[in-house]
């Protein structure tokens, strides 16, 4: 079962802890998924724990203590417990960092001192790239305009948080607002900038992002077809069965959103049930039942690839086994090699995999598939950051 990646809630191994406590007459450390100084306070307060321990917060603000020193907590750049480069890093022979503080393990390459020369910089798109340059290079000194298309800022971030467990992006985006408000970064909220726009700045960041892809398949624009980020923000709503084309990260997002109850999502005691732990820490290793055990899920979804390689094979070292196995427990079925030749409404038969026919019959459809290439490439020639 998961212990300290992101499907497990904050704070959700305290019990463990103060069971710990209860039996022994030495201080006792709780540990795991204690992010916040709200979490570590109420755990202290609580008398489940003498101490708390925080390891992954460290890489993610190392100024953490400090901040809630100085009554700055709201711009504590929290982990969402990703392990993306910081466990998985280390796994791949590495050395550690941080998804959201790039500097971690990289202190030296980064430059404090304010710009000598401060230009007018104009950065387009407000998702997490967008905000994290806005942020750094107002910091340097330079008066920074972020235009942002939609009237939040986020980007697809405001769609990552919709998956289960990644609500945690929330305090990404919370921390670089707070970032360009003290360092007085210029905010355009609903404002597609053009090339006339732009024309009065020294610099311009294009940090546009991607939209969905859609595949040249006959049949795409079926009024069952959806595109994830359609699903995800909830603007389309899916049916009971859904196939899934694409079974990259984004795809298997999707399927847990489609298959998972709410309140599974987030909630102690729904991860508990999930995943077989007794959550009083009564019985021996905590466990209350199967942790691969079969639960109900919120609707059939089966998730099709054209690679003939496992499924999900691409997923984060430390993390991909919990979304495998997630997957599995609510019945999502999986096939690869998957060749796409028609989208009807028969379904089951618009579908040649290389192994077997889709089966039962899919009524909605939910498209993956990203487009890198903005129009941003034929407009402007993208000026990067001058060297410091
Ligand atoms: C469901 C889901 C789960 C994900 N999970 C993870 C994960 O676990 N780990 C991970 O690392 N990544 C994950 N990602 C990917 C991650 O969210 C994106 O890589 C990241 O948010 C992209 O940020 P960005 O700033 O490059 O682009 P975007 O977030 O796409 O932002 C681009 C912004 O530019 C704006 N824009 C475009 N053109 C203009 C214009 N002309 N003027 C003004 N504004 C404009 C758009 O409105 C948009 O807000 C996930 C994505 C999804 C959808
Ligand atoms: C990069 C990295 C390396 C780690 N190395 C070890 C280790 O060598 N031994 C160990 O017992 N735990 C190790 N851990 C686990 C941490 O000590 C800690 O128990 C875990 O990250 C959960 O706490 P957190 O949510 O505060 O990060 C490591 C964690 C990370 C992120
Ligand atoms: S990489 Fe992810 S899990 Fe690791 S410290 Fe950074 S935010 Fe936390």
């Amino acid at each position: 079962m998961p212990t300290i990646a992101y499907p497990v809630p904050r704070g959700a191994w305290r019990k463990a802890a103060a069971n710990v406590k209860a039996a022994v007459s030495i201080p006792v450390v709780a540990s795991n998924r204690i992010n916040t100084p709200e979490v570590a306070e109420d755990i202290l307060a609580s008398g489940d724990a003498d101490m708390v321990s925080m390891a992954r917060p460290f890489l993610a603000d190392p100024h953490f203590v400090k901040k809630v020193r100085e009554g700055r907590a709201h711009e504590i750049n929290t982990c969402i417990a990703c392990n993306q480069a910081c466990l998985d890093f280390i796994f791949s022979d590495r050395p550690a960092s941080c998804l959201v503080n790039p500097r971690a393990g990289r202190e030296m390459e980064f430059r404090d001192t304010p710009s000598e020369t401060p230009k007018k910089v104009a950065i387009v798109g407000g998702g997490a790239a967008g905000m994290a340059t806005a942020a750094e290079a107002a910091r340097l000194g330079h008066a920074v305009t972020l235009f942002e298309a939609e009237n939040r800022l986020g980007g697809q971030l405001n769609l990552a948080r919709a998956a289960p467990g990644k609500h945690e992006f929330d305090e990404t985006l919370r921390y670089y607002t707070a970032q360009m408000d003290r360092h007085g970064v210029t905010l355009r909220l609903g404002c597609r900038a053009t090339a006339d726009d732009l024309a009065g700045f020294d610099h311009v960041v294009i940090a546009s992002g991607v939209t969905p892809r859609i595949p040249d398949i006959p049949g795409i624009d079926h009024p069952k077809v959806a595109t994830y980020a359609e699903i995800l923000c909830g603007a389309r709503e899916a049916g009971q069965t859904v196939a899934i084309m694409g079974a990259g990260g984004i795809g298997h997002d999707v399927a847990e959103f489609l298959v998972t109850h709410p309140a599974e999502a987030n909630e102690n005691a729904a991860f508990f049930d999930t995943w077989g732990v007794d959550g009083q820490f009564r019985n021996a290793g905590a466990l209350a039942g199967d942790p691969l055990a079969v639960v109900p899920a919120k609707r059939k979804v089966v998730m099709l690839q054209r690679k003939t390689s496992k499924v999900g094979q691409g997923l984060g070292i430390s993390t991909g086994w919990i979304l495998r196995n997630a997957l599995r427990k609510h019945g999502v079925e999986t096939l690869a090699g998957v060749v796409y030749q028609r989208i009807d409404d028969g379904g089951s038969t618009s579908f040649r995999t290389a192994r077997q026919k889709l089966s039962p019959p899919i009524r909605s459809f939910s498209v993956r598939d990203r487009n890198p290439y903005g129009r941003w490439s034929r407009r402007l020639r993208p000026a990067a950051f001058p060297p410091r």
